[in-house]
Protein backbone atom coordinates (compact mmCIF):
# COMPACT_ATOMS: atom_id res chain seq x y z
CA UNK A 1 0.00 0.00 0.00
CA UNK A 2 2.48 2.25 1.14
CA UNK A 3 4.74 1.89 -1.71
CA UNK A 4 1.73 2.35 -4.30
CA UNK A 5 1.48 5.60 -2.49
CA UNK A 6 4.90 6.81 -3.01
CA UNK A 7 4.81 5.53 -6.24
CA UNK A 8 1.74 8.07 -6.87
CA UNK A 9 4.30 10.72 -5.70
CA UNK A 10 7.01 9.67 -8.19
CA UNK A 11 4.73 9.62 -10.88
CA UNK A 12 2.53 13.14 -10.32
CA UNK A 13 6.30 14.53 -10.04
CA UNK A 14 7.49 13.18 -12.93
CA UNK A 15 3.90 14.03 -15.14
CA UNK A 16 4.13 17.73 -13.76
CA UNK A 17 7.57 18.11 -15.15
CA UNK A 18 6.54 16.36 -18.59
CA UNK A 19 3.77 17.92 -18.91
CA UNK A 20 4.96 21.87 -17.94
CA UNK A 21 3.16 21.99 -14.42
CA UNK A 22 6.38 22.01 -12.09
CA UNK A 23 9.85 21.85 -13.12
CA UNK A 24 12.68 21.66 -10.06
CA UNK A 25 14.25 24.94 -9.16
CA UNK A 26 17.52 25.96 -10.83
CA UNK A 27 17.74 22.85 -12.97
CA UNK A 28 20.48 22.78 -15.10
CA UNK A 29 23.18 23.61 -12.10
CA UNK A 30 22.05 21.08 -10.36
CA UNK A 31 19.00 22.78 -8.77
CA UNK A 32 18.57 24.65 -5.59
CA UNK A 33 17.26 22.11 -2.48
CA UNK A 34 13.51 23.01 -1.95
CA UNK A 35 12.76 24.88 -4.73
CA UNK A 36 9.98 24.56 -7.80
CA UNK A 37 9.48 26.52 -10.62
CA UNK A 38 6.18 26.34 -11.95
CA UNK A 39 5.85 26.19 -15.88
CA UNK A 40 2.92 26.90 -18.53
CA UNK A 41 0.87 24.74 -17.43
CA UNK A 42 1.21 25.13 -13.55
CA UNK A 43 1.02 28.67 -13.61
CA UNK A 44 -2.41 28.87 -15.07
CA UNK A 45 -3.46 26.05 -12.16
CA UNK A 46 -2.46 28.21 -9.46
CA UNK A 47 -3.40 31.53 -10.84
CA UNK A 48 -7.34 29.62 -11.23
CA UNK A 49 -6.77 28.75 -7.60
CA UNK A 50 -5.73 32.01 -6.15
CA UNK A 51 -8.01 33.89 -8.12
CA UNK A 52 -10.84 31.34 -6.92
CA UNK A 53 -9.79 31.72 -3.61
CA UNK A 54 -9.82 36.10 -3.75
CA UNK A 55 -13.61 35.24 -5.05
CA UNK A 56 -14.77 33.14 -2.64
CA UNK A 57 -12.95 35.09 0.61
CA UNK A 58 -12.90 38.29 -0.91
CA UNK A 59 -14.67 39.75 -3.25
CA UNK A 60 -18.26 37.98 -2.71
CA UNK A 61 -17.81 39.00 0.65
CA UNK A 62 -19.09 42.02 2.30
CA UNK A 63 -16.79 42.46 5.26
CA UNK A 64 -13.57 41.59 3.63
CA UNK A 65 -11.07 43.82 1.84
CA UNK A 66 -7.51 42.46 0.37
CA UNK A 67 -4.67 43.72 0.75
CA UNK A 68 -1.18 43.13 -1.32
CA UNK A 69 1.75 44.71 1.37
CA UNK A 70 5.79 44.64 0.58
CA UNK A 71 7.73 41.23 1.57
CA UNK A 72 10.33 43.31 3.29
CA UNK A 73 9.00 44.98 6.17
CA UNK A 74 10.72 46.70 9.29
CA UNK A 75 12.65 44.55 11.21
CA UNK A 76 11.20 45.75 14.64
CA UNK A 77 7.48 43.74 12.89
CA UNK A 78 9.46 40.46 13.37
CA UNK A 79 10.46 41.25 16.88
CA UNK A 80 7.58 41.96 18.03
CA UNK A 81 5.37 39.23 16.70
CA UNK A 82 7.96 36.96 18.21
CA UNK A 83 9.37 35.20 14.72
CA UNK A 84 12.95 37.06 15.00
CA UNK A 85 13.04 35.02 18.95
CA UNK A 86 10.58 32.21 18.69
CA UNK A 87 10.11 30.92 14.92
CA UNK A 88 12.47 28.04 14.65
CA UNK A 89 13.18 24.83 14.63
CA UNK A 90 14.85 21.74 16.29
CA UNK A 91 17.49 20.10 14.89
CA UNK A 92 19.90 16.85 15.08
CA UNK A 93 22.66 16.68 12.98
CA UNK A 94 23.60 12.63 12.32
CA UNK A 95 27.63 12.30 13.59
CA UNK A 96 28.33 9.87 10.78
CA UNK A 97 27.05 11.20 7.65
CA UNK A 98 25.99 14.37 8.90
CA UNK A 99 22.77 14.35 7.40
CA UNK A 100 20.82 17.61 9.15
CA UNK A 101 17.18 16.52 9.96
CA UNK A 102 13.97 18.08 11.96
CA UNK A 103 14.29 16.57 15.43
CA UNK A 104 10.35 16.17 15.38
CA UNK A 105 10.14 14.56 12.21
CA UNK A 106 12.92 12.08 13.42
CA UNK A 107 10.49 11.00 15.82
CA UNK A 108 7.24 11.39 14.40
CA UNK A 109 8.38 9.53 11.70
CA UNK A 110 10.49 6.74 13.79
CA UNK A 111 7.52 6.40 16.31
CA UNK A 112 4.46 7.47 15.09
CA UNK A 113 3.43 10.49 17.71
CA UNK A 114 2.98 14.19 17.20
CA UNK A 115 6.79 15.69 18.49
CA UNK A 116 5.74 19.32 17.43
CA UNK A 117 5.96 21.85 19.91
CA UNK A 118 8.27 20.02 22.29
CA UNK A 119 11.61 21.25 23.62
CA UNK A 120 14.77 20.33 22.72
CA UNK A 121 15.99 18.96 25.33
CA UNK A 122 12.72 16.50 25.61
CA UNK A 123 13.43 15.58 21.64
CA UNK A 124 17.20 14.94 22.68
CA UNK A 125 15.68 12.32 25.62
CA UNK A 126 13.22 10.58 23.27
CA UNK A 127 15.26 9.96 20.53
CA UNK A 128 18.28 8.64 22.55
CA UNK A 129 15.82 6.04 24.70
CA UNK A 130 14.18 4.91 21.65
CA UNK A 131 17.26 4.48 19.56
CA UNK A 132 15.98 6.17 16.51
CA UNK A 133 18.02 5.69 13.30
CA UNK A 134 19.42 8.00 10.80
CA UNK A 135 17.01 7.58 7.65
CA UNK A 136 20.01 7.94 5.37
CA UNK A 137 22.81 6.00 6.67
CA UNK A 138 21.44 3.76 9.63
CA UNK A 139 23.51 4.67 12.27
CA UNK A 140 22.71 6.04 15.82
CA UNK A 141 25.30 9.12 16.58
CA UNK A 142 23.12 12.26 16.79
CA UNK A 143 24.00 15.33 17.95
CA UNK A 144 21.56 16.97 21.04
CA UNK A 145 18.92 18.88 19.38
CA UNK A 146 19.49 22.57 18.88
CA UNK A 147 17.49 25.22 17.75
CA UNK A 148 18.11 27.11 14.20
CA UNK A 149 15.94 30.16 12.70
CA UNK A 150 13.68 29.84 10.25
CA UNK A 151 13.64 33.65 8.88
CA UNK A 152 15.81 34.38 5.85
CA UNK A 153 17.91 37.50 6.80
CA UNK A 154 19.23 39.95 4.24
CA UNK A 155 21.01 43.34 4.67
CA UNK A 156 18.99 46.94 3.47
CA UNK A 157 21.75 49.14 1.84
CA UNK A 158 25.53 48.48 1.11
CA UNK A 159 26.60 47.86 4.43
CA UNK A 160 26.58 44.58 6.19
CA UNK A 161 26.20 45.76 9.51
CA UNK A 162 23.67 44.15 12.05
CA UNK A 163 21.75 47.20 12.30
CA UNK A 164 21.03 47.04 8.42
CA UNK A 165 19.43 43.48 8.86
CA UNK A 166 15.80 42.64 7.36
CA UNK A 167 14.06 39.78 6.70
CA UNK A 168 12.10 38.21 4.04
CA UNK A 169 8.56 37.95 5.53
CA UNK A 170 8.24 33.95 6.78
CA UNK A 171 4.26 34.80 6.42
CA UNK A 172 2.10 37.22 4.97
CA UNK A 173 -0.29 37.71 8.21
CA UNK A 174 1.85 40.43 10.14
CA UNK A 175 0.98 43.10 7.15
CA UNK A 176 -2.39 42.63 8.01
CA UNK A 177 -1.75 43.55 11.53
CA UNK A 178 0.47 46.32 11.17
CA UNK A 179 -2.45 47.68 8.36
CA UNK A 180 -5.18 47.35 10.46
CA UNK A 181 -5.49 51.13 11.38
CA UNK A 182 -4.73 51.62 7.76
CA UNK A 183 -7.48 49.90 6.58
CA UNK A 184 -9.90 50.56 8.96
CA UNK A 185 -9.46 54.13 8.65
CA UNK A 186 -10.01 54.06 4.95
CA UNK A 187 -12.80 52.13 4.46
CA UNK A 188 -14.61 52.64 7.88
CA UNK A 189 -15.22 49.05 8.27
CA UNK A 190 -17.31 47.65 11.50
CA UNK A 191 -16.52 44.84 13.46
CA UNK A 192 -16.48 42.20 12.16
CA UNK A 193 -14.27 42.33 9.37
CA UNK A 194 -11.53 40.72 7.65
CA UNK A 195 -8.28 41.76 5.48
CA UNK A 196 -6.99 39.25 2.89
CA UNK A 197 -3.52 38.88 1.34
CA UNK A 198 -2.21 36.55 -1.41
CA UNK A 199 1.57 36.79 -1.46
CA UNK A 200 5.02 34.95 -0.98
CA UNK A 201 6.85 33.74 2.24
CA UNK A 202 9.86 32.67 2.86
CA UNK A 203 10.95 29.73 5.33
CA UNK A 204 14.79 28.33 5.57
CA UNK A 205 13.16 24.97 5.56
CA UNK A 206 15.84 22.60 5.31
CA UNK A 207 13.82 19.02 5.98
CA UNK A 208 13.14 16.97 2.58
CA UNK A 209 10.57 18.80 0.92
CA UNK A 210 7.89 16.58 -0.81
CA UNK A 211 7.99 18.62 -4.16
CA UNK A 212 6.14 21.39 -3.48
CA UNK A 213 4.46 20.46 0.06
CA UNK A 214 7.41 21.82 1.93
CA UNK A 215 9.21 24.82 0.07
CA UNK A 216 12.05 27.33 1.31
CA UNK A 217 9.91 30.24 -0.77
CA UNK A 218 5.71 29.59 -1.03
CA UNK A 219 2.76 31.59 -1.40
CA UNK A 220 0.57 31.70 1.15
CA UNK A 221 -3.29 33.30 1.22
CA UNK A 222 -4.46 34.63 4.46
CA UNK A 223 -7.06 36.16 6.06
CA UNK A 224 -7.55 38.31 9.35
CA UNK A 225 -10.83 38.20 10.63
CA UNK A 226 -11.19 40.62 13.40
CA UNK A 227 -13.77 40.14 16.26
CA UNK A 228 -15.35 41.19 19.86
CA UNK A 229 -13.28 38.79 22.18
CA UNK A 230 -16.69 37.50 23.54
CA UNK A 231 -17.60 36.00 19.88
CA UNK A 232 -14.45 34.27 18.76
CA UNK A 233 -15.88 30.65 19.76
CA UNK A 234 -19.09 31.17 17.21
CA UNK A 235 -16.61 33.55 14.37
CA UNK A 236 -14.02 29.91 14.79
CA UNK A 237 -16.37 27.37 13.67
CA UNK A 238 -18.18 29.83 10.97
CA UNK A 239 -14.38 29.92 9.78
CA UNK A 240 -14.19 26.64 9.82
CA UNK A 241 -17.20 25.56 7.72
CA UNK A 242 -16.39 28.15 4.99
CA UNK A 243 -12.68 26.56 4.74
CA UNK A 244 -14.86 22.71 4.31
CA UNK A 245 -17.01 24.85 1.39
CA UNK A 246 -13.71 26.30 -0.32
CA UNK A 247 -12.44 22.42 -0.04
CA UNK A 248 -15.91 21.89 -1.55
CA UNK A 249 -15.61 24.63 -4.19
CA UNK A 250 -11.62 23.43 -5.11
CA UNK A 251 -13.43 19.92 -5.89
CA UNK A 252 -11.59 18.05 -3.08
CA UNK A 253 -12.93 14.89 -2.19
CA UNK A 254 -14.18 14.65 1.05
CA UNK A 255 -12.49 11.31 2.04
CA UNK A 256 -8.90 12.59 1.52
CA UNK A 257 -8.49 15.25 3.73
CA UNK A 258 -9.57 15.16 8.12
CA UNK A 259 -9.53 18.39 10.80
CA UNK A 260 -7.36 17.83 14.02
CA UNK A 261 -6.93 20.00 16.99
CA UNK A 262 -3.70 20.74 17.98
CA UNK A 263 -2.98 19.76 21.20
CA UNK A 264 -1.92 22.55 23.95
CA UNK A 265 1.54 22.41 24.17
CA UNK A 266 1.53 22.33 19.94
CA UNK A 267 -0.35 25.43 19.74
CA UNK A 268 2.07 28.30 18.58
CA UNK A 269 3.01 31.21 20.86
CA UNK A 270 -0.30 33.54 19.67
CA UNK A 271 -2.83 30.90 19.26
CA UNK A 272 -5.37 29.67 21.56
CA UNK A 273 -6.72 27.07 19.65
CA UNK A 274 -6.06 25.89 16.23
CA UNK A 275 -7.19 22.80 13.65
CA UNK A 276 -5.22 21.57 10.86
CA UNK A 277 -7.27 21.05 7.99
CA UNK A 278 -5.28 17.50 6.97
CA UNK A 279 -4.82 16.04 3.40
CA UNK A 280 -4.12 12.34 2.84
CA UNK A 281 -1.10 12.86 0.80
CA UNK A 282 0.92 10.38 -0.84
CA UNK A 283 3.50 10.55 1.90
CA UNK A 284 1.77 10.86 4.56
CA UNK A 285 -1.55 12.82 6.36
CA UNK A 286 -0.31 16.40 6.80
CA UNK A 287 -1.09 20.08 7.30
CA UNK A 288 -3.22 22.03 4.06
CA UNK A 289 -4.61 24.18 6.00
CA UNK A 290 -4.95 26.11 9.21
CA UNK A 291 -7.21 28.18 11.26
CA UNK A 292 -6.03 29.87 14.61
CA UNK A 293 -7.36 31.89 16.92
CA UNK A 294 -4.90 34.72 17.42
CA UNK A 295 -6.40 36.17 20.51
CA UNK A 296 -5.81 40.20 20.38
CA UNK A 297 -1.79 39.04 20.52
CA UNK A 298 -0.26 40.38 17.47
CA UNK A 299 -2.59 43.86 17.29
CA UNK A 300 -1.21 44.78 21.35
CA UNK A 301 2.28 43.68 20.37
CA UNK A 302 2.16 45.65 17.60
CA UNK A 303 1.00 48.66 19.89
CA UNK A 304 2.90 47.83 22.73
CA UNK A 305 6.46 48.28 20.59
CA UNK A 306 5.11 50.84 18.15
CA UNK A 307 3.43 52.82 20.51
CA UNK A 308 1.13 53.44 17.83
CA UNK A 309 -2.71 52.86 19.06
CA UNK A 310 -4.19 49.79 17.52
CA UNK A 311 -7.71 50.03 19.51
CA UNK A 312 -11.27 50.05 17.76
CA UNK A 313 -14.12 52.05 18.77
CA UNK A 314 -16.99 50.20 18.95
CA UNK A 315 -20.31 52.72 17.79
CA UNK A 316 -22.61 50.05 18.89
CA UNK A 317 -21.12 49.20 22.14
CA UNK A 318 -19.49 52.77 22.98
CA UNK A 319 -16.31 51.18 23.75
CA UNK A 320 -12.80 51.00 22.55
CA UNK A 321 -10.68 47.76 22.66
CA UNK A 322 -8.40 45.77 20.74
CA UNK A 323 -10.01 43.02 18.38
CA UNK A 324 -9.51 39.73 18.75
CA UNK A 325 -8.81 36.94 15.52
CA UNK A 326 -9.40 34.71 14.01
CA UNK A 327 -7.67 33.38 11.31
CA UNK A 328 -7.98 30.76 8.42
CA UNK A 329 -4.49 30.36 6.14
CA UNK A 330 -4.00 28.46 3.31
CA UNK A 331 -1.14 27.83 1.24
CA UNK A 332 -0.88 28.31 -2.48
CA UNK A 333 2.08 25.22 -3.35
CA UNK A 334 -0.38 22.92 -1.23
CA UNK A 335 -3.83 23.67 -2.68
CA UNK A 336 -1.93 22.75 -6.09
CA UNK A 337 -0.31 19.67 -4.75
CA UNK A 338 -3.77 18.50 -3.05
CA UNK A 339 -5.65 19.44 -5.88
CA UNK A 340 -3.15 17.09 -8.21
CA UNK A 341 -3.24 13.83 -5.88
CA UNK A 342 -7.25 14.52 -5.88
CA UNK A 343 -7.60 14.56 -9.23
CA UNK A 344 -4.72 11.95 -10.55
CA UNK A 345 -6.66 9.01 -12.27
CA UNK A 346 -5.41 5.95 -14.48
CA UNK A 347 -7.94 4.48 -16.42
CA UNK A 348 -8.90 1.80 -18.94
CA UNK A 349 -9.73 3.34 -22.96
CA UNK A 350 -9.60 2.13 -25.71
CA UNK A 351 -7.19 2.96 -28.64
CA UNK A 352 -7.98 3.62 -32.13
CA UNK A 353 -6.87 -0.14 -33.06
CA UNK A 354 -9.96 -1.92 -30.80
CA UNK A 355 -7.82 -2.39 -28.12
CA UNK A 356 -7.19 -0.80 -24.94
CA UNK A 357 -4.68 1.30 -22.78
CA UNK A 358 -4.15 3.22 -19.46
CA UNK A 359 -4.62 6.43 -19.95
CA UNK A 360 -3.43 9.55 -17.46
CA UNK A 361 -6.34 11.85 -16.87
CA UNK A 362 -6.45 15.03 -14.65
CA UNK A 363 -9.92 14.89 -13.24
CA UNK A 364 -9.40 18.89 -12.12
CA UNK A 365 -12.68 20.33 -11.21
CA UNK A 366 -13.51 22.56 -14.21
CA UNK A 367 -13.54 25.80 -12.74
CA UNK A 368 -9.57 25.42 -12.34
CA UNK A 369 -8.20 23.29 -14.85
CA UNK A 370 -5.68 25.18 -16.12
CA UNK A 371 -6.39 24.54 -19.86
CA UNK A 372 -10.27 24.79 -20.60
CA UNK A 373 -10.35 24.11 -24.32
CA UNK A 374 -7.88 22.32 -27.01
CA UNK A 375 -8.24 23.36 -30.17
CA UNK A 376 -6.78 20.43 -32.64
CA UNK A 377 -6.89 20.20 -36.28
CA UNK A 378 -7.16 16.59 -37.77
CA UNK A 379 -4.47 17.18 -40.05
CA UNK A 380 -1.92 20.00 -40.48
CA UNK A 381 -3.54 20.78 -44.50
CA UNK A 382 -3.44 24.37 -44.46
CA UNK A 383 -7.18 24.96 -45.01
CA UNK A 384 -7.65 22.69 -41.68
CA UNK A 385 -5.50 24.56 -39.77
CA UNK A 386 -6.88 28.07 -40.79
CA UNK A 387 -10.59 26.89 -40.08
CA UNK A 388 -8.95 25.81 -36.77
CA UNK A 389 -7.48 28.88 -35.81
CA UNK A 390 -10.67 30.92 -36.70
CA UNK A 391 -12.19 28.40 -33.73
CA UNK A 392 -9.34 29.30 -31.36
CA UNK A 393 -9.94 33.20 -31.91
CA UNK A 394 -13.66 32.74 -31.48
CA UNK A 395 -13.04 31.11 -28.08
CA UNK A 396 -9.74 32.28 -26.49
CA UNK A 397 -11.05 35.95 -25.38
CA UNK A 398 -13.70 33.58 -23.09
CA UNK A 399 -12.37 30.67 -22.60
CA UNK A 400 -7.86 29.74 -21.60
CA UNK A 401 -7.25 27.73 -24.86
CA UNK A 402 -4.69 25.91 -26.37
CA UNK A 403 -4.21 25.09 -30.18
CA UNK A 404 -2.27 21.95 -30.95
CA UNK A 405 -1.52 20.18 -34.32
CA UNK A 406 1.36 17.79 -33.65
CA UNK A 407 1.55 14.27 -33.32
CA UNK A 408 -1.87 11.89 -33.85
CA UNK A 409 -4.91 12.87 -32.57
CA UNK A 410 -5.03 10.17 -30.27
CA UNK A 411 -1.81 11.33 -28.59
CA UNK A 412 -2.82 15.10 -28.35
CA UNK A 413 -5.95 13.61 -26.69
CA UNK A 414 -3.58 12.23 -24.40
CA UNK A 415 -1.55 14.96 -23.98
CA UNK A 416 -4.81 17.13 -22.61
CA UNK A 417 -6.15 14.99 -20.58
CA UNK A 418 -2.67 14.58 -18.43
CA UNK A 419 -3.18 18.04 -18.09
CA UNK A 420 -6.60 17.61 -17.19
CA UNK A 421 -8.33 19.95 -20.06
CA UNK A 422 -12.10 19.53 -19.70
CA UNK A 423 -13.11 19.97 -23.51
CA UNK A 424 -11.07 18.82 -27.17
CA UNK A 425 -12.23 20.53 -30.51
CA UNK A 426 -11.08 18.43 -33.41
CA UNK A 427 -11.41 20.23 -36.71
CA UNK A 428 -11.99 17.36 -39.17
CA UNK A 429 -12.52 18.19 -43.29
CA UNK A 430 -16.75 17.78 -42.81
CA UNK A 431 -16.21 20.80 -40.46
CA UNK A 432 -14.70 22.95 -43.66
CA UNK A 433 -18.60 21.86 -45.51
CA UNK A 434 -21.05 21.28 -42.33
CA UNK A 435 -19.56 23.97 -40.57
CA UNK A 436 -19.60 22.00 -36.77
CA UNK A 437 -16.93 20.20 -35.13
CA UNK A 438 -17.11 17.51 -32.69
CA UNK A 439 -15.98 18.40 -28.73
CA UNK A 440 -15.18 15.45 -26.72
CA UNK A 441 -15.86 15.12 -23.17
CA UNK A 442 -12.57 14.33 -20.69
CA UNK A 443 -14.42 12.06 -18.09
CA UNK A 444 -16.82 9.92 -20.59
CA UNK A 445 -14.25 10.70 -23.50
CA UNK A 446 -18.08 11.38 -25.18
CA UNK A 447 -18.01 13.11 -28.34
CA UNK A 448 -20.83 15.29 -29.79
CA UNK A 449 -21.23 17.15 -32.86
CA UNK A 450 -21.49 21.15 -32.56
CA UNK A 451 -22.38 23.87 -34.63
CA UNK A 452 -19.14 25.95 -34.80
CA UNK A 453 -21.72 28.52 -34.64
CA UNK A 454 -23.52 27.34 -31.45
CA UNK A 455 -19.81 26.28 -29.23
CA UNK A 456 -19.04 28.96 -27.66
CA UNK A 457 -22.77 29.07 -25.65
CA UNK A 458 -22.14 25.22 -25.42
CA UNK A 459 -18.82 25.15 -24.01
CA UNK A 460 -20.06 28.47 -22.11
CA UNK A 461 -23.36 25.90 -20.34
CA UNK A 462 -21.01 22.62 -19.82
CA UNK A 463 -18.54 24.82 -18.12
CA UNK A 464 -20.64 27.11 -15.76
N1 LIG B 1 0.01 33.02 9.53
C1 LIG B 1 -0.02 31.70 10.07
C2 LIG B 1 0.89 30.78 9.37
O1 LIG B 1 1.75 31.19 8.60
P1 LIG B 1 1.51 28.25 9.14
O2 LIG B 1 0.75 27.03 9.58
O3 LIG B 1 2.93 28.36 9.53
O4 LIG B 1 0.67 29.48 9.70
C3 LIG B 1 0.14 28.51 6.94
O5 LIG B 1 1.39 28.38 7.58
C4 LIG B 1 0.06 27.66 5.70
O6 LIG B 1 1.13 27.98 4.81
C5 LIG B 1 0.21 26.17 5.96
O7 LIG B 1 -1.03 25.58 6.32
C6 LIG B 1 0.70 25.66 4.61
O8 LIG B 1 -0.39 25.48 3.73
C7 LIG B 1 1.55 26.82 4.10
N2 LIG B 1 2.99 26.60 4.37
C8 LIG B 1 3.66 26.81 5.53
N3 LIG B 1 4.97 26.52 5.39
C9 LIG B 1 5.14 26.11 4.12
C10 LIG B 1 6.28 25.69 3.34
N4 LIG B 1 7.49 25.66 3.86
N5 LIG B 1 6.08 25.35 2.04
C11 LIG B 1 4.85 25.41 1.49
N6 LIG B 1 3.75 25.81 2.16
C12 LIG B 1 3.88 26.16 3.45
Amino acid sequence: MINKKENLMDKITSLAKRRGFVFPGSEIYGGLANTWDYGPVGVELKNNIKQAWWKFFVKDREDVVGIDAAILMNSRVWESSGHVSGFNDALVDCKACKARIRADHLIEDALNMKAEGMTPEDMTKIIEENNIKCPVCGKKDWTDARKFGLMFKTYQGVTEYDSNIIYLRPETAQAMFVNFKNVLNSTHKKIPFGIAQIGKSFRNEITPGNFIFRTIEFEQMELEYFIKEENWQKQFEYWQNEMTKWLDYLGIKKENYSIREHDKDELSHYSRKTVDFEYNFPFGTKELYGLAYRTNFDLMSHQNSSGQNMEYFDTEDNKKYIPHVIEPTFGVDRSVLAVMVDAYCEEEAPTADGKTETRVVMKFNKKIAPVKVAILPLSKKENLSKKAKEIFDLLKTEFTCQYDESQSIGKRYRRQDEIGTPYCITVDFESLDDEAVTVRDRDTMEQERVGIGEVREYLREKLK
